[in-house]
């Protein structure tokens, strides 16, 4: 951290002396303030419910600048990324921070897609689930079972990578094996001739019975959803999985911790509750009912929200929803379906909220998952299968971010303090 030449003065307006604040600035984004002596030096915490101006950690991963819709995995413009990389090279940038050379590369590759199997025994324990469980509360529980698989030491550099590669490699085979459970198919083994999102394709949508050819167009596209969702700052899912992993606990149970938060609709469920919105709208009626819809989300009463749309730190177009919308028309090109009902309807819906007063007002805008749900409907996805993507996709940001924070030599266990509202002492009878 570099101390900036600024100190904040803080000053209380009950008499109390002011103190002066240490003031660190970041290579871009705003300064901060160092508040962690201010309990010692005045007895009074800080109260931020939502983290709305709390930088929790320092990191030198990913950065969002909300208000110009920039997004950079270690420096690099995501744009960039999405048309340059593939999602494996991306995941090399945000482990090791630099791209890889080509031998790195190609090294990297072979060392994650020779890891994609997973304990035959994990098998038994999905037996375990009832056939229509949600895909997410299975990945929750396999993915902390994995922790009774494959030990880690979290203390040690070397076990962590090790760790890294596993989840980045044998995710894809968990949400595969998840769907084809709930489907009743028969497991599809990983194929290490494939690349990572065409082997995640075959594992999904092959079966024993006849060849399965993947198509390059979807290919791409499901690396560019993995590519967009790879990591995303001091998200919910990744402070989680921080905070989680801050007591020292085993590495693959703090990831468990990371999608259990991820599956929520205010965060990655929301690419699944984006295409039940649509659907709901296309039974009412379709285009001619998004000024209907519309006038429902406006309403503070109806508790209804537009899905995939806002974000706590965009406060414009997310530079993911413009990429994700460039997907969307080529695979629904590709497939035939550029007379998608639910993607026209998507279409109405995002721009006539972008001219309405509520949404422009309150900087409401697109975010990734607005367009995540029609591409993957689109190849063939189950909704309730979206936010396990979402996590597959993921898992390499919560893990690097883990790393970082265990690196470093001045963590310490998560532990915030509170506002204590309830009765004082008392005595029982
Ligand atoms: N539809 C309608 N109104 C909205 C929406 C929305 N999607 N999002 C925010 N608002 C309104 C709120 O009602 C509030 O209005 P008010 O000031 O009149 O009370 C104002 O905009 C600010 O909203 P907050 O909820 O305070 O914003 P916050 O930063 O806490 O929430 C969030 C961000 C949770 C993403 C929110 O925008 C939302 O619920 N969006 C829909 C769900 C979604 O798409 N989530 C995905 C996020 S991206 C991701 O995780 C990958």
């Amino acid at each position: 951290m570099n101390l900036s030449d600024k100190k904040a003065t803080l000053s209380f307006s009950d008499g109390s002396p002011s103190i002066q604040l240490p003031v660190y600035k970041g290579t871009i984004g705003p300064d901060v303030i160092d508040i962690r002596k201010l309990y010692g030096q005045t007895g009074m915490f800080t109260y931020d419910p939502g983290f709305m101006s709390t930088a929790a950690c320092e990191s030198a991963i990913t950065y969002i600048d909300g208000d110009k819709g920039e997004l950079l995995y270690r420096g690099y413009p995501i744009e960039q990324i999405a048309h340059k990389c593939d999602y494996l090279d991306t995941c090399y940038l945000l482990l090791y921070g630099e791209l890889p050379t080509k031998e790195q590369s190609q090294g990297f590759h072979k060392r994650i897609l020779t890891h994609t199997m997973i304990n035959e025994q994990m098998l038994s324990f999905l037996r375990g689930f009832r056939r229509d469980a949600h895909p997410m509360a299975v990945l929750t529980g396999m993915v902390g079972a994995l922790s009774a698989f494959y030990h880690a030491d979290i203390n040690d550099a070397t076990q962590r990578d090790i760790a890294a590669i596993q989840l980045i490699a044998k995710m894809p085979t968990l949400v595969a094996v998840a769907h084809k459970y709930g489907v009743g198919e028969p497991y599809m083994y990983p194929q290490n001739n494939h690349s990572y999102a065409g082997n995640f394709l075959h594992m999904m949508f092959a079966t024993p019975c006849e060849d399965y050819k993947v198509n390059p167009v979807l290919e791409r596209a499901l690396d560019r959803i993995f590519i967009l969702h790879a990591d995303h700052e001091q998200n919910a899912s990744t402070s989680t999985v921080r905070l989680c992993g801050s007591s020292g606990t085993n590495p693959f149970a703090a990831i468990a911790a990371g999608v259990a938060c991820l599956w929520g609709p205010a965060h990655g469920g929301a690419n699944e509750a984006c295409l039940n919105m649509l659907t709901s709208i296309q039974k009412m009626g379709g285009v001619a009912k998004v000024g209907e819809f519309i006038d429902k989300v406006k309403d503070k009463n109806s508790g209804v929200r537009l899905m995939g749309f806002g974000h706590r730190v965009y406060k414009n177009y997310d530079p993911r929803a413009k990429l994700m919308q460039e997907t969307c028309n080529e695979v629904l090109s590709d497939l035939g379906l550029e007379k998608d009902p639910l993607f026209a309807l998507a279409k109405q819906l995002e721009k006539i909220a972008l001219e309405d007063d509520y949404f422009v007002q309150r900087k409401l805008y697109p975010n990734v998952d607005f367009y995540s749900g029609i591409v993957q409907r689109a190849i063939g996805i189950p909704v309730n299968l979206f936010t396990g993507i979402f996590a597959l996709a993921r898992t390499v940001g919560w893990i690097a971010q883990l790393n970082e924070m265990l690196a470093d030599p001045e963590y310490k266990i998560g532990r915030p303090r509170q506002l204590y509202t309830g009765a004082p002492r008392h005595n029982i009878g």
